[in-house]
C-alpha cells in the first residue's frame, strides 16, 4: 500500500480501515484525497487478506463535502475534464462491502460518498446533508440520485432543493443508515459488522453484492433473471459444497473463495 498524506489505512484482522485525514479542512475531499482514497479502495479490493473495508472520518466530521477552495475558481471544462467525479464511480467497481463509519457531518460529496458505500453506520451525532444549493450547485455525485432512490421523492427535493439536514436518528428512520450508536462505539461498530462480512463465503459474498446493486438498476424481470444465472454460477464454487456439506455435518464451514 502506498505512501498517502491525506488518508490514514490500517488492517484490523481481515477489515481495511481508511480514515480520511484533512482535519484542518474538516475532511474535505480535495482531488488528492479522493485519488489516494481510490487507489487504497482499489489496493484492499485486491488483497486476498482482506474480506471487507470500512471508511471513516473522525467523531466531529466525517467529511464536509467536495473541497469548495478547490472547486471556487473551477470552469465547466475544468470540472469535466478533472476526472474528479468519475473517481466516485470508481468506488463502486469495489467487489467487496465497503462500510461507511459516520460521525458528526456528512455533508455534500460526504454524504454522497458515504451512500457510495455498501451499509452506512451512524455516532449519535451524525448529521447528513446536501448543501450545495447555498454554493449555487447541485449535488454532483449521485446526491440527487441515490438519496431518491432510497428516501423517495418529496424528502430528497426538501434535502436537495432546501438544504433540509438529517440527524441520525432520521437518516435511520429513513432507511439511509443500518444503525445509530453512541459516539464512542460507532468505530467498533462498524469494524465488528465488517469482521462478521470479512468471515463470509468470499465468492457468495461479491455476488450478493452484485445482484442487490443490480435491484438499483434493472426491472424486475431482468433482476429477477440475473439473480437466478448468478444464484446457478455458485452451485460452480467449492465453497457452495463446504457451506452444504458443513450444515448437514454439523460443523463451520472453512471458506476457500474458490
Ligand atoms: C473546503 C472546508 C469545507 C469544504 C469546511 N471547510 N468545509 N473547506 N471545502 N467543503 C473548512 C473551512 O473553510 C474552515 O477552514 C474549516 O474547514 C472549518 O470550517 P468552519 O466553517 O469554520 O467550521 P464550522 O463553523 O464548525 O462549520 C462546519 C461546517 C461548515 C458546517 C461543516 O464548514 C460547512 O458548512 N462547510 C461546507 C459544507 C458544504 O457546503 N459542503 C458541500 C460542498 S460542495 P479555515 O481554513 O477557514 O479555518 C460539494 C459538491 C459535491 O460537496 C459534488 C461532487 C463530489
Amino acid at each position: 500500500m502506498g505512501e498517502y498524506q491525506t488518508i490514514l489505512t490500517e488492517v484490523h484482522e481481515r477489515v481495511g480501515l481508511i480514515r480520511l485525514n484533512r482535519p484542518r479542512a474538516f475532511n474535505a475531499l480535495n482531488a488528492q484525497l479522493m485519488q489516494e482514497l481510490t487507489d487504497a479502495l482499489s489496493a484492499f479490493d485486491a488483497d486476498p487478506a482482506i474480506g471487507a473495508i470500512v471508511i471513516t472520518g473522525n467523531e466531529k466530521v466525517f467529511a464536509a463535502g467536495a473541497d469548495i477552495k478547490e472547486m471556487a475558481a473551477a470552469t465547466a471544462a475544468d470540472m469535466l475534464t478533472s476526472g474528479y467525479i468519475d473517481l466516485f464511480d470508481r468506488i463502486r467497481t469495489v467487489s467487496k462491502p465497503i462500510i461507511a463509519a459516520v460521525s458528526g457531518w456528512a455533508l455534500g460529496g460526504g454524504f454522497e460518498l458515504a451512500m457510495t458505500c455498501d451499509m452506512i453506520v451512524a455516532s449519535e451525532t451524525a448529521q447528513f446533508g446536501q448543501p450545495e444549493i447555498n454554493l449555487g450547485i447541485i449535488p454532483g455525485a449521485g446526491g440527487t440520485q441515490r438519496l431518491t432512490r432510497t428516501v423517495g421523492k418529496y424528502l430528497a427535493m426538501e434535502i436537495v432543493l432546501n438544504d433540509r439536514r438529517l440527524k441520525a436518528e432520521e437518516a435511520l428512520r429513513f432507511g439511509l443508515v443500518n444503525r445509530v450508536v453512541p459516539v464512542e462505539r460507532y468505530l467498533d461498530e462498524a469494524l465488528a459488522l465488517a469482521q462478521q462480512l470479512a468471515a463470509r463465503a468470499p465468492l457468495a459474498l461479491r455476488i450478493a453484492k452484485e445482484a442487490v446493486n443490480r435491484a438499483l438498476e434493472t426491472s424486475l424481470t431482468e433482476g429477477l433473471a440475473y439473480e437466478r444465472r448468478v444464484f446457478y454460477l455458485l452451485f460452480a464454487t467449492d465453497d457452495q459444497k463446504e457451506g452444504m456439506a458443513a450444515f448437514l455435518e454439523k460443523r463451520q464451514p472453512q471458506w476457500q473463495g474458490k
